[in-house]
């Protein structure tokens, strides 16, 4: 899943949030269209290039977005939102979770301050209590998450306010086994807490918020998951051989192997809420179809399965409605890890679409889109290199601290007279331990990236531009 993805918390421009303020609530007051209200996007806001919370906001409107989900509750933003006609998830920080559950006044403060200095007229319905909190294992939160998610709705109660709900979105790591889907249980280690979220999300009549990505299990086995079951595309089926049930794509596999993990401890009627799916539109060499035409496919197709009317659901669950948050709003740049990271956006950096795209789902025919050329992934010798755009001062540092990680390699290759000594360069230094440290770890997920230093190439970095080997890297 997509690594953590912690909102920095941004105040900029008060003054200019309150001017548009009052311009929104104009205009908004004189729409009367409603949305169907099924598909939303993630804005996520780890980027250095982005558009403002104001030009974003008219982005998610102009895509006609229902719903707009946040990883924080940040006041510019929510203040930007008054007068919208979007329902507004907000969410509880993964580190204040177990000062709110053990101080019941905080979480009560929480609320005024993050919930009631915006609502009604921001029209918030989703209050998220952490983000994949199961994902870490932090013992501590697992065990103050539902009392968190209780002293919240507490004090929605107390001031009768009854169209939010709380929940908290998981992962599919929450899950020991998923397949057959009719195998599906929950981690073993997460039971103990489980059930009482479960037992809190029943009661209370809100949903399972899942984060579900098909695109995750088929890269790591595109030789025998098949992509067009993947892209709810082809004709292929699998019938699951204990429930009976045919299956004609992954999400539903994946949707279904969460509701039979929920059934069998006795919860046969929590919904599902789709929290963040999607699908990469770049990807590193070595990573297998993240590109714009299956992006494009898989939200295209998803999203005329989510909007069907009748709701078509699952097949353990069939004719339920799945609301969704798509992710990711833009691309952005400022996370870590393998290039897909990056790539989950259903926007470029400067709002203008990465392929067309209509999340009412009335559109359904789109103009051509170029094949894909690496659904297989680059399967030939790969070298982890300095980037062409890498910032070359950092690359002193990161050269001594990952020469430090790898216990002498460097020292015996790169010191004077070594056989990678010449030419003495921070660059040519800097691939070398790049290279050697991703060699070594990258069967371990490590990606060739280096806080933005580094990057894959199929040409072999050894030999010079005139072909002549210059014996850099191993
Ligand atoms: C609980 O939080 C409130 C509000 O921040 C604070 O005034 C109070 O001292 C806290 N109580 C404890 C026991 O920490
Ligand atoms: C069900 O899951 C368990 C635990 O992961 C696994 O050992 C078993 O093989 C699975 N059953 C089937 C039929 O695949
Ligand atoms: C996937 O579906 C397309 C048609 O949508 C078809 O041309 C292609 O052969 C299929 N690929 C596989 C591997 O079944
Ligand atoms: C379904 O797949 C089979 C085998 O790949 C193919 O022969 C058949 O034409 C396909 N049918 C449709 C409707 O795509
Ligand atoms: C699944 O189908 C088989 C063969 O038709 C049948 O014997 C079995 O009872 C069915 N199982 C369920 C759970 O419906
Ligand atoms: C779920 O909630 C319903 C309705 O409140 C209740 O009847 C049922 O017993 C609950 N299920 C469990 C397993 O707690
Ligand atoms: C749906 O699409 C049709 C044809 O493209 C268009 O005329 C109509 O206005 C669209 N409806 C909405 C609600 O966007
Ligand atoms: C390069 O990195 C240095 C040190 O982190 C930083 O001060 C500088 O602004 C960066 N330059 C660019 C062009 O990003
Ligand atoms: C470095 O050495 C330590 C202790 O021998 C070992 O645990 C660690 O895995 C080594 N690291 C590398 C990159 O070889």
């Amino acid at each position: 899943m997509p690594l953590s993805r912690i909102q920095a918390t941004r105040m900029t421009n008060n003054l200019a949030a309150i001017l548009f303020f009052s311009t929104i609530i104009a205009i908004s007051s004189a729409q009367t269209s409603t949305p169907i209200d099924r598909i939303g996007v993630n804005y996520g806001k780890l980027g250095s290039n982005l558009p403002t919370p104001f030009h974003s906001i008219e982005l998610i409107k102009s895509m006609k977005a229902s719903m707009v989900k946040l990883y924080d509750a940040d006041p510019e933003t929510l203040k930007l939102l008054v007068g919208t006609d979007l329902h507004v998830s907000i969410m509880v920080r993964n580190e204040d979770i177990v000062a709110l559950a053990a101080n019941e006044t905080l979480a009560n403060q929480w609320v005024h301050e993050n919930v009631f200095a915006y609502y009604p007229t921001t029209m918030i319905r989703y209050i998220m209590v952490g983000n994949e909190v199961y994902s870490n294992h932090n013992i501590e939160q697992w065990d103050s998450l539902v009392l968190v998610m209780q002293h919240i709705r507490n004090t929605l109660h107390a001031h009768d306010i009854h169209n939010i709900k709380v929940g908290t979105p998981l992962a599919m790591d929450i899950l020991g086994s998923t397949f057959p889907p009719s195998n599906g249980t929950f981690r073993i280690d997460t039971l103990t807490t489980i059930v009482p979220l479960l037992q809190f999300l029943n009661r209370t009549g809100s949903y399972f918020f899942l984060d579900v990505y098909p695109y995750f299990p088929w890269s790591s086995n595109p030789d025998t998951i098949d992509l067009n079951f993947t892209l709810f595309k082809g004709n292929i089926t699998y019938v699951d051989p204990t429930s009976n049930l045919t299956y004609t794509n992954l999400l539903d596999q994946m949707l279904d192997s969460v509701y039979f993990a929920m059934s069998k401890l006795g919860f046969s009627n929590i919904p599902i809420f789709i929290a963040e799916t999607g699908w990469p539109n770049q990807g590193d060499l070595d990573q297998p179809g993240a590109n714009e035409y299956n992006a494009a496919t898989y939200n295209r197709n998803l999203i005329k399965k989510i909007v069907a009317d009748p709701p078509i659901g699952t097949p353990a669950r069939p004719g339920t409605i799945l609301p969704t948050f798509l992710f990711s709003l833009f691309n952005e740049n400022l996370k870590d890890g393998p290039k897909t990271e990056r790539y989950w956006g259903l926007l470029k950096p400067d709002g203008t679409p990465v392929y067309p795209i209509d999340l009412t789902g009335n559109q359904t025919v789109f103009g051509p889109l170029k094949e894909p050329t690496n659904n297989h992934g680059y399967k030939g010798k790969l070298w982890c290199v300095v980037d062409k755009l890498a910032n070359t001062t950092q690359l002193g540092p990161a050269l001594r601290n990952t020469c430090s990680l790898l216990n002498g390699t460097c020292e015996s290759a790169l010191g004077p007279g070594k056989h990678c000594y010449e030419p003495v360069s921070v660059v040519w230094h800097a691939s070398y331990a790049f290279n050697a440290y991703w060699a070594k770890f990258r069967n371990c997920g490590e990606p060739c990236y280096f806080g933005g230093l580094a990057s894959l190439t199929t040409r072999n970095p050894s030999l010079g531009s005139s072909g002549v080997k210059i014996r850099i890297i191993d």
